[in-house]
């Protein structure tokens, strides 16, 4: 994604400049985030490739109102999640996933109108049925199966593949058919498949969808299916170690077309990372650097309870150093150059840890650490109010105008 370092460079200045407290916020750059979107769009098959928006990425509204015409829905995971965008997206179309279902959030979806539901577990789908019963109103689903694969390589994040909690395992399909047939009701539109995240390589991921469509081939040939399509699940990884070296989108869009060609299925995905990771930008300013038996530390206004990302990953963080030039204390303004140092935030607890032993030039108390590729999975994944610190600014700007929520 071609995000504008510049614009959100001014626009960090510009916040600088309007308080005294130490700066810490998320930025997000809308226009970066619509031109991705739009690319992503353009170089889809269609109409048999439909993409759909994991909200469980970041579902804050700006996000979700840049994307929205773009996407062909949203894919939510919660009763919350699908409040939250009927409100404020009367008719844009739902698709809800998840474990766990209560019967309170598939009452609401059926009421709420989703045009699927992905079905976890043989209980859900029982529950299901005796709910559209209740309500005398049919449901369209997609089952989420759960298969193991001999040649599949493994990514960071696994989902399926062998025992987890998620989807239902191959061995219980028959049973799930057979309660199927005794609910005419329930229309079976597909299959749903979400086996992994972090998936950076794109002949793999090809490779894996066709074993999806090889798959669902067979059994709507064993089991006398007709469906509809199936949906690939989101999965697409961001390379937060070689952020130039991201996951090939136009290799994936052209084995994509020969999908589509090869099985004449329609295939629907549901992303969340790889949409949103790279329009944001978490900023905080240095409040303190210290050096501790030989390694050196830049505590940061905040830390994971805003942003856990790296802590979820394990990874260390990509950072940059903005100076900030205006120092207006009257104490000495501690400064490092050429060392490795670990960002960290202010919790009590050494697992607050951003970025570790990276290279710097120099960094100053004051000066604004800030880490690119933090619009997904960070600040909604984040423990915000541990040890009540205050929650970061929050701003969205779109063609150099910003809009701003407070949280
Ligand atoms: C069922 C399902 N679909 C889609 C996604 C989105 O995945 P990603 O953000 O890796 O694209 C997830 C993430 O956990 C998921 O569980």
């Amino acid at each position: 994604m071609n995000t504008n370092w510049p614009k959100i460079e001014k626009h960090l200045q510009q916040l600088l400049n309007t308080t005294d407290e130490p700066l810490c916020a998320y930025v997000y750059d809308l226009d970066a985030l619509q031109e991705h979107i739009k690319q992503l769009r353009s170089t889809l098959p269609t109409p048999n490739c439909e993409l759909f928006y994991a909200i469980k990425a970041n579902s804050d509204v700006p996000i979700l109102r840049a994307l929205a015409p773009w996407v062909h829905g949203f894919e939510v995971s919660s009763g919350g999640e699908l409040a939250w965008v009927r409100e404020y997206f009367p008719h844009t179309p739902i698709i809800f996933s998840g474990p766990g279902k209560t019967d309170q959030e598939l009452t609401l979806a059926l009421e709420k109108n989703v045009a699927a539901i992905h079905i976890e577990s043989r209980t859900e789908l029982e529950r299901l049925a005796y709910i559209t019963q209740r309500l005398n109103q049919p449901a369209k689903i997609l089952l989420r199966i759960n298969f193991s694969l001999h040649d599949l390589a493994p990514t960071r994040l696994m989902m399926g593949g062998g025992p987890t909690p998620f989807g239902i395992a191959l061995d219980q399909l028959p049973a799930c058919l057979d309660t199927l047939r005794r609910y005419p009701q329930i229309h079976l539109q597909g299959f749903h498949f979400h086996l992994l995240s972090h998936q950076l390589d794109a002949d793999a991921h090809i490779k894996l969808l066709d074993t999806y469509l090889q798959q669902t081939h067979k059994w709507c040939q064993d089991y006398h299916l007709t469906i509809d399509h199936i949906n690939v699940g989101g999965g697409i990884g961001v390379n937060y170690q070689q952020l130039e070296q991201q996951f090939a989108w136009p290799i994936f869009a052209q084995g994509l077309q020969q999908l589509v060609l090869k099985h004449g299925k329609k295939i629907r995905m549901e992303c969340g990372r790889y949409i949103t990771a790279a329009c944001g930008y978490y900023a905080a300013q240095v409040i303190d650097i210290k050096e501790a038996f030989g390694d050196h530390y830049a505590i940061i206004r905040g830390g994971t309870h805003h942003f856990r990302t790296p802590y979820a990953q394990g990874h260390s963080h990509p950072f940059q150093v903005m100076p900030v030039t205006r120092w207006a204390h009257p104490y000495t303004r501690t400064e490092l150059s050429a060392k490795s140092i670990s960002v960290v935030g202010q919790l009590c607890t050494p697992k607050d840890l951003l970025a570790f032993k990276a290279p710097i030039k120099r960094i100053r108390c004051g000066d604004l650490v800030v880490f690119p590729y933090a619009g997904a999975y960070a600040w909604h994944i984040s423990h915000h109010d541990f040890l009540r610190h205050p929650h970061p600014q929050h701003h969205y700007l779109l063609n150099e105008i910003s809009s701003d929520a407070t949280h």
